[in-house]
């Protein structure tokens, strides 16, 4: 799908599908520029028969011109202008995508969001691209008669190209997270996941190291053997460094769990429990993807992205419980689980994050289904060891629409995983459970300014929306660029 920006206000002279959103209201179609009498009178009946009033999340197609140089005309609800957000416009241009899809096109022409709310113009047309293009997105890899088809082109009007060109660079490294996170197990394994994301760099400004089997033993990181061992997959730890800040003395540590598949390992799933954990690397693709996206941007900060990257298998050689892990930083873990991996292998990874000179972190991880029990599929959990850290994290989160809900990390939740022969455990039990795991990962921080992200819920989509295909999201990927972005403004 290419994107073509015409410098607004100027409506898009033609195209197979004209796209127009608007507000919920009695006169919606008056806000709408340049749009010809028959249209106007046609959505004004439309409203009063109650056949659409512009209701979020409500679509209706008209077959017909009405003196317009578009064939066919897509109407989407935006809900009140009022209460309208980046995130309602971003949903509405994946829907009207998605919907046009069904059929393919060449050309899908975006008449601007109309006037009327708060929105700032130029960000609301790069909300419609960054929908569109995620709405565009599909797990149908294997389907031979896939339910959508391409489109050509989409047009967009606004007065800044430069913020599409942007969005649509944001949006495509989003999308390759979520294609990251749709490959099988099969395909998508710790050595496979290096091999692409050492392509997708190569015309990057970005060193990547990939340190194997002997090098993580070389570097004491057994948490990550450890987890990686019950596998013919070996482990690896993808490290990426774009340094375009020299004289700045910060380093940004993106830290993601990369597992490949999770069984559970000897602690073993049930067989729905395992179905979806194909996502189980989700946070590692986020963080990679975020990466390039800050390289192609080309902004001027210093980010260290690290991904420990395993396949949790049970196997005759795989970690049992009741074995203990010694992390690269020296603290020692008795597994209790195999099934909390996760933060085993985060563990070495943020410790060598730590080593490498990371000043502030933050990492993503699918880390627990307690988080899903929390904040359901679409909020993530945020936790914090620095208060100011948290705040910034979570600014960025909302300007680009991704939720992020703050969950306590009080001293006492330590008591949980403490353990009786080793410094900590890797499980604390039934209650607090996204809480527990994020206290052993403030074990490997050194008291640095970090955010853990509990994407458990939002990575994955178990079901289709009308804005989006079911599978990987990409969730994540819009903050950490955005949160780069003031990083180096600060
Ligand atoms: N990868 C899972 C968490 C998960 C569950 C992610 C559902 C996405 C959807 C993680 O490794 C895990 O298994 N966590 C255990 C921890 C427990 C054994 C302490 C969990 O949440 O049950
Ligand atoms: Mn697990
Ligand atoms: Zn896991």
């Amino acid at each position: 799908m290419k994107i073509e920006t015409l410098i607004a206000p100027a409506l898009p002279l033609s195209g197979d599908w004209l796209v127009l959103s608007l507000w919920e209201g009695a006169d919606m179609a008056k806000s709408v520029v340049g749009i010809s009498e028959g249209l106007m009178t046609r959505i004004d009946q439309l409203r009063q028969q109650g056949d659409f009033e512009g209701k979020r999340g409500e679509q209706i197609a008209l077959y017909d011109s009405f003196g317009t140089p578009f064939e066919r005309i897509l109407l989407v609800g935006l809900g009140k202008a009022d209460t309208a957000t980046l995130g309602s416009i971003l949903r509405a241009g994946g829907a009207a995508i998605r919907t046009i899809s069904k059929r393919g096109a060449n050309i899908v022409a975006f008449a601007s969001v109309p006037a009327g709310s708060s929105l700032d113009p130029s960000q609301a047309a790069a909300a419609q691209v960054t929908g569109a293009i995620l709405g565009e997105g599909s797990q149908e890899i294997f389907r031979s008669n896939k339910s959508r088809k391409p489109i050509g082109k989409i047009i967009v009007s606004s007065p800044d190209a430069d913020a599409i060109d942007r969005s649509a660079r944001i949006a495509e490294s989003v999308r390759w997270a979520a294609d990251l996170v749709n490959l099988t197990p099969e395909e998508l394994y710790p050595e496979s996941f290096c091999q692409r994301a050492i392509e997708e760099s190569a015309t990057l400004p970005i060193k990547v190291e990939v340190l194997r089997v002997p090098e993580l033993s070389a570097n004491k990181m057994a948490c990550i053997l450890g987890v990686g061992r019950g596998s013919v997959n070996e482990p690896r730890l993808l490290i990426l460094r774009y340094q375009a800040a020299p004289s700045d003395p910060r380093q940004l540590a993106l830290v993601g769990k990369g597992i490949t598949f999770d069984s559970g390992g000897l602690s073993i799933k049930t067989a729905d429990g395992m179905l979806t954990m194909k996502c189980d690397m989700a946070g590692a693709a986020a963080v990679v993807a975020a990466t390039m996206a800050i390289a192609r941007l080309k902004l001027p900060v210093n980010i260290l992205c690290v991904a420990p990257l395993a396949e949790n298998m049970p196997s005759s050689n795989a970690i049992r419980p009741g074995d203990v892990l010694r992390a690269k930083n020296g603290k020692t873990i008795e597994v209790v689980n195999t099934d909390a991996e996760g933060r085993l292998v985060l563990a070495d990874a943020l410790s060598h994050a730590i080593d490498l000179g990371a000043t502030h972190l933050v990492d993503l991880a699918t880390l627990t289904g307690a988080c899903l029990v929390a904040l359901g599929t679409s909020v993530a959990g945020l936790m914090t060891n620095q208060e100011d850290w948290a705040d910034q994290v979570h600014a960025a989160s909302e300007s680009v629409g991704e939720r992020l809900w703050r969950l306590p990390l009080d001293d006492d939740y330590e008591e949980l995983i403490r353990s009786g022969i080793a410094d900590m455990k890797n499980s604390g039990g039934k209650y607090g459970g996204a809480i527990t795991a994020a206290k052993l990962l403030e074990q490997f921080v050194a008291n640095k300014p970090w955010c853990h992200l509990d994407i458990a819920g939002p990575a994955f989509s178990e079901k289709e929306s009308p804005h989006q295909d079911a599978g990987g999201t990409g969730f994540g990927v819009r903050t950490l660029v955005e949160l780069a972005d003031r990083f180096a403004r600060r």
